[in-house]
C-alpha cells in the first residue's frame, strides 16, 4: 500500500480516538491530552513533528451570521482562492476567518455604512483587534454576499506530536491548551483549540490533519548524547515523545527536564510518567509551579539554581532543547542560558554571544517556540 503526501490541501482524515483533561478540576486553565487514530504506516512522523489540523468555525456563531445576513446557507459564492463556488455556510465554516476582521474587509463594510466607527489608524487596529465578523454584523449591514470572500482565510493550526511512533505507531498524541479570553465583555474561544478540545466528537467528528515535519528539533542522532529540555505548559508536548522513543530504544544519553505550570496539586501536565522517568534514575527532572508560592517560579529560575551542573552538561555536548510560548518564556529562557554561559564559563558578554552562537550552529541549541 502507497503512502500518500497529505498536505494542506489534502489532508489525512482523523478522528479523535481519546480525549482527557490533564488539569485537574481546582485548576485555572484546561489543557487535554488528546490521541488522533491514524492507520499504522500511512501517516509516517518523527519525533519533534507537529501536524497542521484545519479546523472549523464554531457552527453556533456561523449559524447567528447566516441569521445577520439574512439567508439561509445554501446560497452559493464563488471563492476564488479555492476556485469554486461555494455553499455560504460551508464557505463560513471551513474557510472563512470569522473571528478577526481585517481592515480591507472593514473598508468594504464602511463603504456601505459611512457612519461606521473609527477612522484612525491606531484606533482601528484596536477596534478589529477586539470585534468578531459577527459583532460588527450586529450594527453594520453587508449588502452583498460575495464580500464574504473578502474575509481573511481560516489558517491551519499546529500542535507537537507528544509522542513516539515506535510506542504508538496509530496514534498521534497532543497536548492541547484551550484557549479561551474576553474581550469587549464576551468570553472567545480559540478555533482551533475550541474545535479539538470541545467541538470535535471522539470516534466522529472528521479531524483534517497533515504533517508539519521539523528539521533540526528532534533527538540527537547519537543516542548516548545528553538532553537538556526546557518546556514550561503545552511545550512539554514533543518531549514526551522524544523521552517516549528514548525508552523504546534504550538510549543510554542523560535527559533531563525543566517544565513549568501554574499550580502542582491541578497543572502537572503527565506526572505518573514523568515521576516514574525519576525515580527509575531515567530522567532528572525540576519544576517550577508558578503559582503555588507568594513569587513566581519560572523554568529559568530553577536553571539558574542548576547553573553548575546545566553549565556542566553543557561542556560534556548536552543539546539545549526549548519549546512553548514564545512571546516571552523563550526570551527570557534565552537571556537566562546567556547569564549562566556568561557567569559559569567566565565569559565577557562577547565571548558568551560566539559561544551559544555556535552552540545554535552545531545544532545543540534548538527551539520549537510558538
Ligand atoms: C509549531 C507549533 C507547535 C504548536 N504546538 C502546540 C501544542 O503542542 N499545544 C498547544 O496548545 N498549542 C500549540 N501551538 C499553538 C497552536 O497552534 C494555536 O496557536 C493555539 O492552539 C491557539 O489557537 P486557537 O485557534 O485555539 O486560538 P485562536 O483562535 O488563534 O486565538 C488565539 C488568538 O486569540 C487572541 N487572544 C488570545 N488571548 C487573548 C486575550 N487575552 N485578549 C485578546 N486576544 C486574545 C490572540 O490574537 C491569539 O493569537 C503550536 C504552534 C506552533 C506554530
Ligand atoms: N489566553 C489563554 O487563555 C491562553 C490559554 C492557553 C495558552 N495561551 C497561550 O498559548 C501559549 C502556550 O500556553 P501554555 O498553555 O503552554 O502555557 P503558558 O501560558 O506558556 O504557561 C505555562 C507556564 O509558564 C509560565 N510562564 C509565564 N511567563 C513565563 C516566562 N516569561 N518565562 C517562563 N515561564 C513563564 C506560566 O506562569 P504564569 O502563567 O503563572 O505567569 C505557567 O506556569 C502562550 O503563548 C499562551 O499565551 C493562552
Amino acid at each position: 500500500m502507497s503512502i500518500k503526501n497529505y498536505s494542506r490541501t489534502n489532508p489525512y482524515l482523523s478522528r479523535i480516538k481519546e480525549r482527557g483533561l490533564l488539569t485537574g478540576l481546582s485548576s485555572t486553565k484546561k489543557t487535554y491530552h488528546i490521541a488522533l487514530e491514524i492507520e499504522n504506516g500511512q501517516f509516517p512522523f518523527k519525533v519533534g513533528d507537529s501536524v497542521g489540523i484545519l479546523p472549523q468555525n464554531d457552527p453556533e456563531e456561523v449559524e447567528a451570521i447566516l441569521r445577520k445576513l439574512g439567508c439561509f446557507g445554501a446560497e452559493t459564492i464563488f471563492d476564488s482562492r479555492e476556485n469554486a463556488a461555494m455553499l455560504v455556510r460551508d464557505f463560513l465554516l471551513h474557510k472563512a476567518n470569522i473571528s478577526r476582521v481585517h481592515s480591507p474587509f472593514f473598508k468594504l463594510l464602511k463603504g456601505q455604512d459611512p457612519l461606521l466607527f473609527p477612522e484612525n489608524k491606531a484606533k482601528l487596529a484596536e477596534f478589529l483587534h477586539t470585534h468578531t465578523l459577527l459583532n460588527l454584523l450586529e450594527k453594520h449591514p453587508l449588502n452583498d454576499l460575495s464580500h464574504l470572500t473578502k474575509l481573511m482565510p481560516l489558517l491551519p493550526r499546529f500542535y507537537s506530536i507528544a509522542n513516539s511512533a515506535h510506542v504508538f505507531p496509530d496514534e498521534i498524541h497532543l497536548t492541547v491548551s484551550y484557549v479561551t479570553y474576553t474581550t469587549n465583555g464576551q468570553v472567545r474561544k480559540g478555533i482551533g483549540s475550541y474545535f479539538l478540545c470541545a467541538y470535535a466528537q471522539e470516534s466522529v467528528t472528521p479531524i483534517p490533519i497533515y504533517l508539519q515535519p521539523s528539521n533540526y528539533f528532534t533527538l540527537p542522532a547519537d543516542p548516548a548524547a545528553s538532553m537538556i529540555l526546557v518546556g514550561p505548559g503545552t511545550g512539554i508536548a514533543p518531549y514526551r515523545a522524544f523521552l517516549q522513543e528514548r525508552l523504546a530504544l534504550n538510549a543510554s544519553g542523560r535527559n533531563w527536564l525543566f517544565f513549568g505550570e501554574r499550580n502542582r496539586a491541578s497543572d502537572f501536565y503527565y506526572e505518573t510518567f514523568l515521576t516514574q522517568l525519576e525515580s527509575q534514575g531515567r530522567l532528572r527532572l525540576d519544576l517550577a509551579f508558578s503559582r503555588d508560592g507568594p513569587e513566581k517560579i519560572y523554568v529559568q529560575h530553577k536553571m539558574y539554581e542548576e547553573r553548575k551542573s546545566l553549565w556542566a552538561w553543557l561542556q560534556e555536548g548536552a543539546f539545549f532543547y526549548v519549546c512553548g510560548d514564545a512571546e516571552e518564556m523563550a526570551k527570557d529562557v534565552d537571556a537566562m542560558l546567556h547569564r549562566i554561559v556568561g557567569e559559569e564559563g567566565s565569559m565577557t558578554e562577547e565571548e558568551t554571544r560566539h559561544y551559544i552562537k555556535q552552540l545554535r550552529a552545531d545544532k545543540r541549541y534548538l527551539t520549537d517556540v510558538y
